[in-house]
């Protein structure tokens, strides 16, 4: 049996999801075992059977079926990229979803849960999306939102920001968050 810590990523529907492997590969290389989650929007945004190959694990988008087996659980769960959809839905509590399941469930366990949102100065813009990434780090969820962070592109140019994505910026604050816990 596996003793590797258990790193979810959960996909969401967002430009950047076809790059995912930026943030896999660095995880496994770190030594996480990793469990990707898909919203159902975001299964024609990347390349499952390429992120099966890499994790050596299905791609999980809805509730499993009875018999087969439950996902490793989670010792961190990383949203990347994060929607302006699924930020607001988490903030909200809303769990239509198999991802939002598991991290509505995994806030209120207290483990370790870093966003990464992809959205345009104009979805940044909103008074509603604001108000959610404020009520998620009330509830210490870290949002990579700002300088430093993942800052929004104009709208339309999304292609150009997709490379300074910080994908590994979420594992250092993993880390971070894991440390902070232990101290
Ligand atoms: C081609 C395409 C690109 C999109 N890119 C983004 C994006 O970068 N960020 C975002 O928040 N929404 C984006 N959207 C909208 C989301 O896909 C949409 O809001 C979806 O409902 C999100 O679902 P999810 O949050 O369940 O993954 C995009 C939609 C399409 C069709």
């Amino acid at each position: 049996m596996s003793t590797a810590r258990t790193l979810y990523v959960v996909v969401c529907a967002a430009g950047p999801a076809e790059h995912v492997d930026r943030l896999i590969s660095p995880a496994l290389a770190q030594g996480w075992q990793v469990q990707v989650i898909a919203t159902p929007a975001a299964l024609g945004f990347f390349d499952t059977q390429a992120v099966e190959d890499l994790t050596g694990r299905p791609v999980r988008s809805r509730h499993r079926a009875p018999g087969i087996p439950r996902s490793p659980k989670a010792d961190a769960i990383v949203v990347a990229p994060a929607s302006f959809n699924t930020v607001n839905k988490l903030a909200q509590g809303v769990a239509d979803n198999y991802a939002l399941d598991v991290l509505n469930e995994g806030i209120g366990f207290g483990i370790p849960v870093v966003v990464l949102p992809f959205v345009n100065a104009a979805y940044a813009q909103r008074r509603p999306f604001q108000r959610s990434v404020a009520l998620l780090r009330e509830e210490g969820v870290r949002v990579l939102l700002g300088e430093g962070a993942f800052v929004p592109h104009p709208a339309g140019q999304g292609g150009d920001a997709f490379d300074r994505f910080p994908w590994e910026q979420t594992l250092a604050t993993v880390e971070e968050h894991l440390a902070e816990r232990t101290e």
